[in-house]
């Protein structure tokens, strides 16, 4: 049994949070590998591809237009990765190491999605840029999950107030989520890097006491 997503992975070192790397439109499975070294150095990351082509650029969904959700593709794509991450902590031997997903703009519209299905297998999730990708299931409880959205204020891509939104859909599951505004468009900054450095730092001493 193996992952039908192309995919890298890199160990880390023992007893370290592991990071699911979704990356952005036109991204690939090593995106975002230095930006989590950065944020957490020598976690282990799985970097998956998404697996939908849009002229060349790699997604986790289709979309009819900017900002515009092709619902029923998204619903499927959510669900076959979900199934893959279920395999993952056998498969990788795992064990007890938190699994953290960590997404930038599609990427991150792709974790916002899985969160809203009711997906429980991550101990947290850092989701730069996201917006509101569909609907929450009904039914779903994020109880005891640790969720980072940064989302930039002059984003004309993924606009903040889409943000903020979705932190309040997830927050109406019970999720515990951390929304900051930060003074960027789409791209990342310094800021976000602390952010996400400071919450990780939060999370992994949380779950070690
Ligand atoms: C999307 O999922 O389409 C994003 O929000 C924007 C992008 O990835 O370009």
């Amino acid at each position: 049994m193996s992952l039908t997503f192309i995919h890298e992975w890199v160990p880390g070192e023992p007893g370290t949070p592991v990071f699911l790397l979704l990356h952005g439109t036109g991204g690939d499975e090593r995106d975002l590998m230095d930006l989590a070294q950065a944020v957490y150095p020598g976690a282990g990351m799985l970097g998956l591809r998404g697996k939908v082509s849009e002229n060349g650029a790699n997604r986790w969904f289709r979309r009819l237009a900017e900002g515009i959700f092709d619902q029923e593709d998204l619903a499927r794509r959510t669900s076959e990765l979900r199934s893959e991450l279920e395999l993952v902590p056998q498969l990788f031997g795992l064990g007890d190491r938190q699994v953290v997903a960590l997404g930038y703009s599609n990427g991150a519209n792709m974790a916002a999605n899985l969160l809203l299905s009711g997906f429980s297998g991550f101990a947290g999730a850092i989701l730069l840029r996201p917006m509101v990708p569909g609907e929450a299931v009904e039914g779903s409880d994020l109880h005891g999950q640790a969720i980072l959205i940064t989302s930039g204020q002059m984003d004309s891509i993924c606009p903040p107030g889409e943000g903020e939104r979705l932190s309040e859909m997830l927050v109406a599951l019970k999720a515990n989520v951390q929304f900051e505004l930060v003074p960027a468009g789409h791209n990342l900054t310094q800021q976000d890097l602390r952010l996400a450095q400071s919450w990780m730092n939060r999370l992994a001493h949380t779950s070690s006491h």
